[in-house]
Formats: C-alpha cells, sequence, structure tokens
C-alpha cells in the first residue's frame, strides 16, 4: 500500500516531440479546455509554461486577445496572429523564466510538471512571475488524476521495464501546492477532469496495436527496452478495451492556486 504513496517524483519523464504529437492528435480535452477558459475570463496578461502544441494557449489568446508561452521545444521567438489573439511563443523553460517578477495575472502549467529537470525551481519561477496584487491572481496547474487510465497502463507494464518507481502525479501537485504556499499564494481549489485518448479502429488487434504504440511512444519512445514495452503493455490493452472500446481515460486535476 504504501508503495502507491510517493515521497519523491520518479524524475523527468522524457518527451519526443513525434509521441507528444501522436498522442496529442488523439487527445480530446474539450472539458479541460473549457474549464481554463472559465477559470482565465477574469484575467488579461496570461503565460502558458510548456504550451507544446498550443491548444490551450490558443483557447486563452482567443478570450483575453493574446497569450505568451514559454516552451523548451522551440530555438527562436514566434509570434502568431491567427486567432483572433496574439500568441507569442519564447523559447525557455520553467527553470528559468525569461520575465521580471509579476509579469503575468494567470500562469498556466499544464501537464508540465513531470516533464521540468528541477521542481522546485519551476515552481518557485512560475509563482514569482505571478502579479500577486492583481484581484483575479492565479496559477493553474493541470496533472494526472489518481484514476488516470494511462497512467495506471504504464505503471502496469513499462514502468516494471524500465526499472522505475511507479509515476504518481498526486506527488507533483502536492509539491506544487508546498511550494506556492511558501510563495505568496494561500488559496487553492482543485476540480477534476474527463480527457481521453480516442482509437477509433474497429479491428481489435489494429487498436491495440496503436494504443500500444501511441502509450509507449508517449513517455519510451526512446528507450532501450521500447521493443519489450510495447509488447508487455498489448495484453493490459486487450483487457481495457473489453470494459472500454475505444478510449483510454486521461483523467485530470485542476489545481488553482490564489494569494
Ligand atoms: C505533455 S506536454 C503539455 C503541453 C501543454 N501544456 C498542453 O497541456 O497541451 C508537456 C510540455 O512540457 C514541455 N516541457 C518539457 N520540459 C519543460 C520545462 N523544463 N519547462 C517548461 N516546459 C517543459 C514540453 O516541451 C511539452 O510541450
Amino acid at each position: 500500500m504504501t508503495d502507491l504513496l510517493s515521497t519523491e517524483y520518479r524524475g523527468p519523464h522524457a518527451l519526443s516531440s513525434r509521441g507528444w504529437l501522436d498522442f496529442a492528435a488523439r487527445l480530446e480535452r474539450r472539458e479541460e479546455i473549457a474549464l481554463v477558459r472559465s477559470l482565465t475570463s477574469g484575467n488579461s496578461r496570461a503565460l502558458d509554461v510548456g504550451g507544446g502544441t498550443g491548444e490551450l494557449t490558443r483557447a486563452v489568446a482567443v478570450q483575453l486577445g493574446g497569450c505568451t508561452a514559454v516552451e523548451p521545444h522551440t530555438d527562436r521567438a514566434t509570434r502568431l496572429r491567427e486567432t483572433g489573439g496574439d500568441i507569442e511563443i519564447l523559447p525557455g523553460s520553467a527553470e528559468d523564466l525569461p520575465f521580471d517578477d509579476g509579469t503575468f495575472d494567470v500562469v498556466l502549467a499544464n501537464w508540465i510538471l513531470p516533464y521540468v529537470t528541477d521542481l522546485e525551481r519551476s515552481l518557485r519561477e512560475i509563482a514569482r512571475v505571478v502579479d500577486l496584487s492583481h484581484p483575479d491572481a492565479k496559477v493553474v496547474f493541470i496533472g494526472g488524476a489518481p484514476d488516470n487510465e494511462l497512467v495506471a497502463l504504464l505503471n502496469e507494464t513499462c514502468v516494471p521495464i524500465a526499472g522505475e518507481p511507479p509515476d504518481d502525479q498526486g506527488y507533483l501537485l502536492a509539491v506544487a501546492a508546498e511550494v506556492l504556499a511558501g510563495n505568496g499564494f494561500s488559496r487553492f481549489e482543485r476540480y477534476r477532469t474527463e480527457a481521453a485518448l480516442h482509437f477509433p479502429e474497429a479491428d481489435l488487434e489494429q487498436r491495440v496495436q496503436a494504443a500500444a504504440r501511441t502509450l509507449v511512444n508517449f513517455w519510451y519512445e526512446e528507450h532501450p527496452a521500447a521493443a519489450e514495452m510495447l509488447v508487455a503493455v498489448e495484453p493490459a490493452l486487450r483487457r481495457h478495451f473489453a470494459r472500454r472500446p475505444h478510449a483510454v481515460g486521461d483523467q485530470g486535476v485542476v489545481l488553482v492556486a490564489r494569494p
């Protein structure tokens, strides 16, 4: 039982851009996007840390007229004006945000904590760039819920092959709350969201193979034991699809921190 409760994180996951793009193409996250939009409706200066493919950045930019994103997987600053809102993407990482203190009134850090190399430093940086005097100042984190089906499948099949401790995303959000509490934040709320990867393939074996590739490539594409992991995840996916034939849940917890 105590194995389920982490006292430290297993270390940053390697996220290959190909693995993430395949994953993102299968992901349906309307509920998450709607919640982020309603949480940011009273804000004006928004930062999306680790914006990735920009789905949430775009939703916020359309609503607020603009959004800045910081992304390590880009090598030059880019400005986009394609959606009615200005998007500025800057190269950088959560550990070293290229902004003065208090530049933004809302910071989004969605599904990025498993990937940062220095968790506590990233969290202090996120807190630093929030303008605590703004009446609606906040940080919004999204991470995996305790019943996240994708993380459970990876924990059951790939994590033992990698010889790693099980992934526990609740630990990351608990540390986020603790670090922000020490950096000017005192009110915390949590919400739950349903998102899922969709596998519309009619043939079960094609579906199992597509899902195995998507799941393994997401965290372990470049792992030396990736081929062994693909074989290991298939029986677990057959059992999973017997219950939920065309989707793997990516259930989230949204943590909102306010001063
Ligand atoms: C799973 S994706 C999530 C993307 C986006 N936030 C979303 O919800 O769609 C994780 C993102 O974290 C970014 N990332 C990795 N290391 C990071 C770091 N040290 N600081 C900030 N972002 C990082 C990756 O490049 C990737 O875009």
